[in-house]
């Protein structure tokens, strides 16, 4: 069996052209839905994020501000900038980019975001919401997930799903929808025991505990719909080879960037047990971006709107 590729890249194009249609009569009004991205420190990747997000934010016709902040910013500081984007009438979606520099505590933090404004979903009235299924936002990316199943015609309900990885992120509210959505879910973490043999069960089949390639071909039941939350990097040209067989085009941007992005699955792996499977990059990752475009105007819409 080949696996069938799930364009990731395709669906997120489709929310976000939604997205863009649906703030149309908001913006005429003089209402322009808008995302605030916070960033402490200088991580590389997280900048990277940020830049996707905000870039989204803009094509779709949103507002959006990146807030960075130097590495050194104290409690105090962060909590009043938090404080001022909760005030501010423009700003709809608050977005804190984790994980934070070590001397700030992520919880202290989320919980200062405004319900209102909670973007990302992580503040614990909006996670009390998603484990009661009464309307809230939703994570973005096990939100993402979920669109993409849906939108290709992926049958949720009566399946066997598996999660590998208990994050608040991904993992936790992953478990919530699908649960939402009749699937028999299973949540598996490092301390599983005999994982293969758990999630050879999975029908549908999600990865999200952020080790590169490490879900190979006995892991993965056959037919199975795998979804790929993973984004590592392969570092050597052995890895790339591992993981991509003979693709010349992967390897050539091995060359090129001196690493190249692989997901949690085993591509190679995956593609010759799976029925279908998100490829990395192009994937989840998209998704990610569509969805927070989606909770930014349902958040504008439901407090201004
Ligand atoms: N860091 C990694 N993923 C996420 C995410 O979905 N939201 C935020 N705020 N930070 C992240």
């Amino acid at each position: 069996m080949t696996a069938r590729l799930l364009d990731g890249k395709r669906v997120a194009q489709e929310i976000q052209g939604e997205v863009k249609d649906a703030a149309k009569p908001l913006i005429e009004k003089g209402i322009t839905p808008g995302l605030a991205a916070v960033l402490v420190g200088v991580n590389a990747a997280s900048k990277l994020y940020v830049n996707s997000k905000t870039k989204a934010c803009q094509e779709a016709g949103l507002f959006s501000e990146a807030v960075l902040l130097p590495t050194e910013t104290t409690r105090e500081e962060l909590a009043k900038k938090l404080d001022e984007l909760n005030g501010r009438d423009d700003i709809d979606g608050i977005l804190l980019q984790l994980p934070l520099p070590d001397h700030l505590d992520s919880t202290e933090f989320l919980d200062r975001i405004h319900p209102s404004k909670d973007v990302d979903g992580f503040h614990p009235e909006s996670v009390g919401k998603l484990v009661q299924k009464r309307p809230g936002p939703r994570p973005c990316t096990p939100a993402g997930v979920m669109e993409l199943l849906r939108r290709e015609n992926i049958e949720i309900s009566g399946k066997r799903a598996v999660i590998v990885g208990r994050s608040d992120i991904v993992g936790k509210p992953m478990a919530m929808l699908l649960t939402h959505a009749n699937a028999t879910v299973t949540v598996c973490h490092s301390r599983t025991k005999d994982l293969p043999s758990v999630t050879r069960e999975g029908e549908i089949l999600v990865a999200a505990m952020g080790r590169a390639a490490i879900i190979r071909k006995e892991f993965i039941g056959p037919g199975a719909v795998v979804i790929d939350v993973g984004m590592n990097r392969a570092e050597t040209a052995e890895q790339v080879k591992d993981f991509f067989g003979d693709d010349e085009k992967r390897m050539a941007t091995f060359e090129r960037r001196g690493s190249t992005l692989v997901g949690d699955v085993h591509p190679k792996d995956a593609m010759e047990i799976a029925s279908a499977i998100t490829p990395v990059p192009g994937g989840v990752g998209p998704l990610t971006i569509a969805m927070l475009l989606k909770n930014t105007l349902e958040l504008c819409e439901a407090r201004r709107g």
